[in-house]
């Protein structure tokens, strides 16, 4: 390609008063004319912020990425964009990832951009990322944030998330106290990076570099090492390549690269939050990808990365077992190999000389972790639209089970009277959970871990059927159907169940049903009221227009359909 041809061409190369603007404020940055005219432009895109911990080193590593753009003979522009921070933002990042998704594209479109560099890694932010650039198709690089150090605490291992959960049922059931939990709220994540579990972050940029958007081997590299600054130097020099050759974005995100995600995302039992964010990527590269593509595949994917929270390792441990690489090597039959990444012309030369150094972290295909990908999807009365569970992290008692409901209408009702000895619930109960979906959360927040009442935990019960129309966090584990679709918030049949009402989960058979007769049910849903709206006005009023529901990825319906947006006019 021709500097002439160059998008940003029209910003920079042409004879009008805006040229001339633009060159003379380029000057006003304080670069000489011959460090960018006709270069391509390269934004990097970087979700740093004080106050996101996954991604407080990636305001010095967009330096690394800069490093390479300008070697590769690119100009290299950051753009600071919104921060995802699982941990902080309030009510739930979901509510914000459309936010985020609206940015990129809005800042990619709008300003001279050739390519792009997407950094982020805490769980939303690489969805949220990537639905905006497949949607404006640029040349793009996404550069994983990268996991956290382990944890260690007393001569034990600790994953974040997972194993803050485990302690913190533990302190409830009297096991440990205070003094121990002040050394474990420094041992549990120890340095800058996402979190170090199969979580969310992990299973999402696993699946980002299955996709064929990062460097090879990229997604595991820990945030921390050196080896994760030659990346992002790495992807700098890359992407000033793939705009020389107009590799856009969607050469990259096809149908194929979208089955191999699920693959992968299957194959490493990730999370369940996977399932609603590549529904809504593919959605944006205009490739239709559904629930039971995903309980299709989950049939025929053995789950054999051994990572917590349904196996025993952590994602440093992956990364020196080969990580993603040496993971794919081992699943090549189940993927499509001719398709182009952004580092190789095909999957096969990517993966060509992947190992597997640890049979223990990365399993063979003889011994795996389980027989089945780590997800089913769920059809029943309850849930016409669907749900899903992680049942290789429950207690396999729990996959078959019928048990009365106990049903709170909204997370606060739960927390305030869930160990009320009155409610006399015992382990054979199903917890429901409603007023959580993505209207209702609103933003659909990670509350589908509902909490074991206090005497039944200090019992020795550890798990219990859980059901709602919430998230979960992908450091959680429990028998725990989420997602369920349509909400109760909109009528859906979560709505209508009392407590006392049987429910029988039957994973094998893919059901849930709530055992009322149809004409109990029709009564009830004459007498349902919607409850009121939950924003008056501003972006939250906005997301409730148009927020979709969890079977078809949660994007803002206006952004999922389907027209075009003009480029903007720059000379
Ligand atoms: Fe950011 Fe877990 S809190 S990835
Ligand atoms: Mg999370």
């Amino acid at each position: 390609m021709n500097p002439e041809q160059l998008r940003s061409h029209q910003w920079y190369g042409t004879d009008g008063l805006r040229s001339f603007s633009h060159r003379a404020r380029t000057r006003q940055l304080g670069y000489l004319p011959e460090e960018h005219l006709g270069k391509p432009v390269i934004a990097i895109l970087n979700t740093w912020s004080d106050i996101n911990p996954c991604h407080v080193h990636l305001r010095d590593r967009a330096q690394a990425v800069k490093r390479g753009v300008w070697q590769a003979g690119g100009f290299p522009l950051e753009f600071p964009v919104s921060t995802l921070s699982e941990t902080f933002q309030k009510p739930t990042p979901m509510l914000y990832r459309n936010m985020l998704a609206m940015e990129t594209e809005e800042l990619l479109r709008s300003y001279p951009v050739d390519g792009a560099v997407l950094m982020g890694g805490c769980d939303k932010s690489t969805p949220a990322l990537l639905m905006g650039a497949a949607t404006v198709d640029l040349p793009t690089v996404f550069v994983p944030a990268g996991p956290m150090l382990p944890g260690h605490w007393r001569g034990e291992v600790l994953g974040s998330g997972t194993d803050m959960w485990k302690y913190w049922d533990d302190k409830r059931a009297g096991l440990i106290g205070d003094c121990e939990m002040a050394e474990l709220e420094s041992g549990l994540a120890r340095s800058p990076g996402h979190c170090m579990t199969m979580g969310t972050a992990s299973t999402l940029t696993a699946a980002a570099e299955a996709l064929g958007v990062t460097m090879p081997g990229a997604s595991s590299i820990p945030a921390v090492d050196s080896g994760h600054d030659r990346m992002a130097a790495a992807s700098g020099m890359r992407i000033v390549d793939l705009v020389r050759q107009d590799l856009k974005l969607s050469r990259i995100l096809t149908p194929e690269a979208y089955e191999d995600a699920v693959t992968t995302v299957l194959g490493l039992g990730g999370s369940t939050n996977a399932v609603i964010h590549l529904i809504a990527m593919a959605g944006r590269s205009g490739v239709t990808l559904t629930l039971d593509d995903f309980d299709r595949i989950a049939r025929t994917v053995p789950v054999l990365a051994n990572l917590r929270p349904g196996g025993r390792h952590l994602m440093e441990d992956f990364h020196f077992a080969g990580g993603l690489p040496g993971f794919l090597s081992r699943i090549t039959d189940l993927l499509h190999l001719d398709r182009p990444t952004v580092a190789h012309p095909t999957m096969r030369e990517q993966l060509d000389g992947a190992l597997v150094h640890d049979d223990d972290v990365i399993r063979p295909r003889d011994n795996p972790l389980a027989r089945e990908g780590g997800v089913a999807v769920l059809r029943g009365n309850l849930c016409p639209d669907g749900a899903v569970i992680k049942h290789i992290a429950a207690e396999p008692h729990l996959l078959k089970h019928t048990g009365p409901a106990v049903v709170f209408d909204d997370y606060r009702t739960m927390q305030r009277t869930i160990n009320d000895p009155d409610l006399g619930i015992t382990r054979d109960h199903v917890l429901v959970l409603r007023g959580a979906g993505p209207k209702g959360g609103p933003g659909m927040p990670e509350y589908g871990m509902l909490p074991i009442p206090d005497h039944l935990l200090k019992q020795g019960v550890r798990d219990m059927v859980r059901i709602s129309d919430a998230r979960m966090s992908g450091t959680s584990y429990g028998a725990c159907v989420l997602h369920i679709a349509p909400e109760s918030y909109v009528g859906g049949p979560l709505a209508l169940v009392r407590t006392g009402d049987p429910i029988t989960l039957d994973v094998q058979a893919r059901t849930l049903h709530l055992d009322v007769p149809e004409a109990e049910l029709a009564r009830r849903r004459a007498e349902w009221t919607p409850p009121p709206p939950r924003y008056g006005r501003g972006y939250g009023a906005l997301y409730s227009e148009q927020i979709t529901q969890a079977d078809t990825g949660c994007d803002f319906a206006f952004l999922a359909r389907k027209g075009e947006v003009p480029d903007p006019y720059a000379g």
